[in-house]
């Protein structure tokens, strides 16, 4: 009687310290600390702000890990990162890219964008396909990003070319582009027009 009733506590105060580590309340701190700038659930709502939910796990974890080790430029975000450890990194990556990619498309002016579409398939839709929908663990999103931080992004990798660690390719392209031509490209992937041709987003 006695070995089986210790077998059940023994059982009880497993699932106990499971729900303890589990809790929503336990890995909600974790990732509420992003919602203030990244927007609720990881979706941004503003223009210069990215958003983070339902990019690829591994690029969520190379970059994170790459603003903590300062490999990758950032106003903000190497400050944040080096205030967790890899294994939390781990799990805000799992968490985030499990989540579906939301896109976001605006008002936008339709013949900045055209021309965009156009420089897109010239210099970037080797790399960024499906007209900038395609993600894998190297490449993130581009269709539906926050416009603002694109054409940051953007402008950052062409004049701060040697301390932001990017594709040669990549860096090539972006060096013949005028910042009218940057402004198309964020306007583009802001757009309808992504749609064309482009079906849905991989992971
Ligand atoms: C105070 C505002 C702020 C907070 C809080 C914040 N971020 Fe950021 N995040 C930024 C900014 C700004 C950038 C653009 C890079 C930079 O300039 O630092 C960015 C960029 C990123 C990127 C790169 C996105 C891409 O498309 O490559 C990731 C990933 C990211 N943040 C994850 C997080 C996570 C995870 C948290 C919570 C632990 C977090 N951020 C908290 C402001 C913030
Ligand atoms: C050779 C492949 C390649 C080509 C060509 C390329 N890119 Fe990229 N791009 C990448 C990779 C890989 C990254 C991720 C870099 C990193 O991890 O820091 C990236 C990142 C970006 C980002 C940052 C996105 C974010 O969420 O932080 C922007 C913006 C971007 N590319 C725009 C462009 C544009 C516009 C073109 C064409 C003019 C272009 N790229 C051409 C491979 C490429």
């Amino acid at each position: 009687m006695m070995p089986m009733r210790n077998h059940t506590l023994t059982n009880l105060l497993l699932i106990c310290i499971g729900a303890l580590f589990s809790s929503s309340a336990y890995s909600d701190t974790l990732y509420s600390a992003c919602y203030g700038c990244h927007g609720p659930a990881g979706v941004s709502e503003g223009k210069h702000m990215p958003s983070i939910a339902g990019l690829n796990f591994r690029y969520f974890y190379t970059t994170m890990q790459a603003f903590r080790k300062d490999r990758r430029n950032s106003t903000i975000m190497g400050r944040i990162a080096k205030g967790y450890r890899s294994s939390q990194l781990q799990r805000m990556a799992l968490f985030f890219g499990s989540q579906p990619w939301t896109g976001r498309q605006g008002d936008v002016d339709l013949a900045s964008a055209q021309r965009g579409k156009e420089l897109h398939s010239e210099y970037c839709e080797k790399c960024h396909k499906q007209n900038g929908h395609f993600q894998d663990k190297e490449t993130p999103p581009l269709a539906g990003q926050a416009r603002g931080y694109l054409l940051y992004q953007m402008t950052d990798y062409r004049v701060a070319a040697t301390a932001m660690p990017q594709p040669p390719l990549m860096q090539e392209r972006l060096e013949k582009l005028s910042d009218e031509d940057l402004v198309a490209l964020s306007e583009f992937y802001a757009s309808e027009l992504t749609k064309e041709g482009a079906p849905g987003a991989t992971k």
